[in-house]
């Protein structure tokens, strides 16, 4: 599903480059749950941004299903990430002025009306039947006309799995998706992934810091020095 080719990234800064990734190589399947470790600051939420194609590497490559993701341009590559990858952040990030349900409903209605080949261009009726199947799914619906300021943290965090959910990617990229929440409601979240991994064979990518979450993954794999250990 996602194969990663020595992969650099450094940043430019004043005080010269900063190597961050330094030859990463990785080969996720169709259907796994891979987590990734590793101390602050060495790297992981930038090798996530690459491969949510948020990003573009210094060098190497991105295969998503054989295709080299960073040979397309600018507008094709927002295109692929707007319908073949889902992200979830730590911080929520949904529009405060929208109702949860506006929030779901937003990456399909981005893709409305789009020319870009690859786009799997939904009607509104589809965008608004998939957004209340999934606020049923992920036990939100009685939450979905507030705004995200007048729900819990735990719902909010739903609600950004269904955003995450609502174009059926075939990967999600979670960056510490519980790193908010307290342990309770981080394990509830956690389940709910595990299940959507299960039920639907969504392929997961999950930064995470807790390891009872991580060892509960098909792999956990350590980034140590711009690189997997
Ligand atoms: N846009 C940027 N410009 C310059 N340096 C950056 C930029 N983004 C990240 N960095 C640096 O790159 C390194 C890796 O950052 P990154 O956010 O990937 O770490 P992380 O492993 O996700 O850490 P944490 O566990 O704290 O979230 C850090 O030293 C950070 O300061
Ligand atoms: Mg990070």
């Amino acid at each position: 599903m996602i194969e990663v080719r020595d992969l650099k990234k450094s940043f430019f800064t004043p005080a010269g480059e900063l190597k961050v990734l330094k030859g990463i190589n990785l080969s996720i399947k169709a259907g796994e749950m891979v987590a990734i470790a590793g101390a602050s600051g060495v790297g992981k939420s930038t090798l996530l941004h690459i491969l949510g194609a948020l990003d573009r590497p210094t060098s190497g490559n991105v295969f998503y299903e054989g295709g080299d993701v960073f040979s397309l341009d600018d507008y094709s590559l927002a295109a692929f990430r707007n319908t073949s990858i889902g992200f979830v952040f730590q911080f929520h990030h949904l529009l405060p002025e929208f109702t949860a349900f506006e929030n779901v409903m937003m990456p399909g209605l981005i893709n409305l009306g789009s020319r870009v080949q690859g786009f799997k261009g939904l009607s509104f009726k589809e965008i608004v039947e998939r957004a209340e199947k999934l606020f049923d799914e992920l036990g939100i619906y009685a939450r979905k006309d507030h705004r995200p300021g007048e729900l819990s943290g735990g719902e909010q965090q739903r609600v950004a799995v269904a955003r995450a959910l609502i174009l059926e990617p075939k990967v999600v990229l979670a960056d510490e998706p519980t790193g908010n929440l307290d342990t309770h409601t981080g394990e509830e979240l956690f389940k709910l992934l595990l299940e959507l991994n299960e039920k639907k064979g969504i392929t997961f990518v999950i930064v995470t810091h807790n390891e009872s979450l991580s060892k509960q993954c098909h792999r956990v794999l350590e980034m140590v020095d711009g690189r997997f250990k």
